[in-house]
């Protein structure tokens, strides 16, 4: 299949290597730096648990042309950056689309492409469930068991299912199909915004969240109210014992998060407020439909969306 990923970060570079070496013809579009180390060196991936490195060599363009087109186009990058590219999808002939990453706001990304697009779009979202960091020369540090990603679409089946069942074929990646993506993004989102905003607010200094009881519970609070909000708006929360630990197992969900940031390999899972942000924003919005007190909630929100904005507008002086 010829496959374009588009935002070669730390999950696409992962998703471009596994789908190379399942034997497509994989290009990556990349910017600035990033495309210069590709060009150079291509796909440069340490496996962290695996104990292995390994290059890939792939097409790299910097730019979607009109009528440059792709059997399957995957979007991976944070939830903030999806809108800049938006426009040029749907300016491109290529029709079967999937947005991987964070996603509060699947329905209205759906909703731009189908009015604005040349040729109807097929859409698929997905969460790749793997992490890690990049490191100043390129070189990726990835986090994963066997490759594997949630994917769905909005409305039902996938119209392009069988064409992404033959791309994954034979890479070494699980593609978990889900009918409830919407939920499941937007389940996710609540126990990411909750840890990220408190990993923010403490520097990402994890060793001494792991011993702050008042920080690891005020997680678990606010996870908990994330998810009332969801519940309220009708979702079902996916997975189910997301909210069944935070709600009904707070000891067990506490030691979980003191163990999770006491390990070692937590510190190669790149975290960015950015995204978080553009996240709290999004769930205001969907928090403004009920009438439900979440005082932990508004409170880490109200604070860390601050502390971001602070810096923000004193690194632009
Ligand atoms: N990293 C993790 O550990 C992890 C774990 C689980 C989930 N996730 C989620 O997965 C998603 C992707 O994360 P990630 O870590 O792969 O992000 P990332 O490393 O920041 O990758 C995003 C890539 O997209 C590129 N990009 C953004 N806008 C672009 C544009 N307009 N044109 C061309 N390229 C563009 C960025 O370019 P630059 O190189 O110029 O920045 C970057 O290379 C996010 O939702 C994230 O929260 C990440």
């Amino acid at each position: 299949m010829k496959v374009l990923v588009y935002g070669a970060g730390v999950l696409g570079s992962y998703l471009a290597h596994a789908l190379v070496r399942g034997g497509n013809d994989v290009s990556v579009l990349a910017r600035g730096k990033r495309y210069k180390q590709l060009k150079e060196d291509g796909i440069v991936i340490r496996h962290h648990f695996q104990r292995k490195n390994t290059v890939d060599a792939v097409n790299v363009i910097d730019q979607l042309q009109p009528q440059d087109h792709y059997d399957l186009i995957f979007v991976v990058m944070k939830y903030n950056q999806f809108p800049s590219v938006l426009p040029i999808l749907a300016e491109n002939i290529s029709d079967n689309i999937v947005l991987v990453g964070n996603n509060a706001d699947a329905a209205s990304m759906q909703t731009f492409l189908n009015e604005n697009s040349k040729v109807k779009k097929n859409m698929a979202f997905g969460f790749q469930l793997s992490g890690g960091m990049r490191e100043d020369s390129g070189r990726i540090i990835a986090i994963h068991g066997r490759g594997q990603m949630v994917i769905g679409g909005l409305d039902g089946d996938i119209p392009f299912k069988s064409a992404l069942e033959q791309t994954f074929k034979n890479a070494k990646y699980k593609l978990s199909f889900n009918e409830n993506i919407d939920a499941w993004l937007k389940s996710h989102m609540v126990p990411i915004a909750a840890m990220n905003a408190i990993h923010y607010m403490n520097n990402f200094d994890f060793h001494k969240i792991a011993k702050d009881k008042n920080a690891l519970m005020q997680m678990i609070s606010v996870m908990d109210e994330g998810f009332m909000i969801l519940e309220e708006l009708g979702y079902r929360i996916d997975p189910a014992f997301q909210v069944k630990t935070v709600r009904n197992h707070r000891i067990f969900a506490y030691h979980g998060l003191k163990i999770f940031h006491k390990l070692p390999v937590t510190k190669l899972i790149e975290g960015s407020f950015s995204e978080i942000n553009a996240l709290f924003e999004k769930f205001d919005e969907l928090k403004k439909a009920v009438n439900i007190s979440t005082p932990n909630w508004d409170a880490l929100k109200k604070q860390s969306t601050d502390k971001y904005r602070n810096e923000v507008i004193r690194d632009s002086r």
